[in-house]
């Protein structure tokens, strides 16, 4: 519920981004395999999405995305103590990518591991980091998103190749103290939920323990589509129901971008206006983790978000995973 005690709250403080040099259009993919521009742009509102190519991997992309939040902060990369990165898709099954970035970086204190939860890492960072920063543990935050999914696609599989993207996105969140009331700039509420009896909906099958391969990316569509929206829904409510703030308070709605589909119908069954709601997939494609910054770099750096704006991101993911997080920039 609403509390006024005075408390420590993850401001935003900079935002950056970072995508593979390398465009593909949906023409381009329509040669390869048996789809056409106008089926995929009418199914999911993509037209085109970017593919790492040599040399550009999770953790180049990301290291990018988080030097390009620290320009955008005005903080050197040694202002950092903590690293919170989201992604399936890590340079190696071990050591964390996160750590490859913090050496990328040059920083050599403070903590940095990764989050797994798919396309809804991202909001699963933000509250990750949120709580250690809440906590006073520490100070300022690398929230990053980044993905090379063209890396996991089956391009024989038409039903999924044609939906995913890379890139990465980086937030540095500080914690400053708040008043404890929703006027106050930074993470107001975090949402998170998993059910893992979801599973062979959407996974990859590979693994180290089980088939000691990386695997590709297998996923019922519809099954996960007939459950997106009311997952949507459960947490921007939670969100609501949390802070005592409602549809018509948000400036700005930028979810997951994974089909335009499943955002338009979120939107409208939460009765946030069209006008609020950022889109990106036409360009991105669903970068998962990473698409939610990627959102976001969209929709600052065109002056859409400002300063005291009321922000909600939310995102669907595999397991299932769920969540938001109601942010005033
Ligand atoms: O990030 C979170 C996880 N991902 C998602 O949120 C994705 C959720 N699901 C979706 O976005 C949609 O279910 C898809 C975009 C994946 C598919 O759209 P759909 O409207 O559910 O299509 P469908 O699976 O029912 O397929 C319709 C038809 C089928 O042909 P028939 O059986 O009707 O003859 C498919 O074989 O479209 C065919 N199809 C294609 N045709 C051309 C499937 N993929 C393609 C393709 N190009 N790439």
């Amino acid at each position: 519920m609403t509390s006024t005690t005075p408390r420590l709250r993850s401001v935003v403080r900079g935002l950056g981004s970072a995508l593979p040099a390398r465009k593909v259009t949906n023409d381009e993919l329509a040669r390869k395999v048996d789809t056409s521009d106008e089926w995929i742009v009418q199914r999911t509102g993509i037209r085109q999405r970017y593919f790492a190519g040599e040399g550009e991997t999770t953790s180049t992309l990301g290291a990018a995305a988080a030097r390009a939040a620290l320009a955008d902060a005005g903080l050197e990369a040694a202002d950092i103590d903590l690293i919170v990165l989201a992604t399936s898709t890590p340079d190696y099954t071990f050591p964390s990518t996160a750590t490859q970035i913090q050496a990328a970086l040059g920083i050599t204190h403070g903590a940095a591991f990764d989050v797994q939860a798919v396309c809804c890492g991202f909001v699963y960072a933000v509250a990750v980091a949120d709580k250690f920063l809440i906590s006073g543990s520490h100070r300022r935050a690398l929230v990053i998103g980044a993905e090379t999914f063209s890396r996991i696609l089956d391009f024989e599989d038409r039903t999924t190749c044609v939906l995913f993207g890379d890139g990465a996105g980086a937030l540095v969140l500080e914690a400053q103290e708040g008043t404890g009331a929703n006027a106050d700039r930074g993470v107001l509420t975090t949402q998170l939920r998993s059910d893992g009896r979801h599973r062979a909906k959407l996974f990859v099958d590979g693994g180290p323990s089980t088939t000691q391969t990386t695997g590709h990316l297998r996923m019922e569509g519809k099954e996960v589509f007939r459950h997106a929206v009311g997952m949507v829904s459960d947490v921007v409510r939670g969100a609501f129901e949390a802070t005592g703030l409602t549809a018509d308070d948000l400036a700005w709605f930028v979810p997951h971008q994974a089909n335009r589909r499943i955002i338009d119908a979120s939107a409208e069954k939460m009765g946030i206006a069209a006008e609020k709601v950022v889109v990106t997939v036409d360009r991105h494609g669903n970068t998962s983790a990473a698409s939610i910054p990627l959102a976001l770099s969209v929709a600052c750096a065109d002056g859409r978000i400002q300063q005291g704006d009321l922000v909600m991101i939310e995102a669907v993911g595999g397991g299932f995973t769920w969540g938001s997080a109601l942010i005033r920039w």
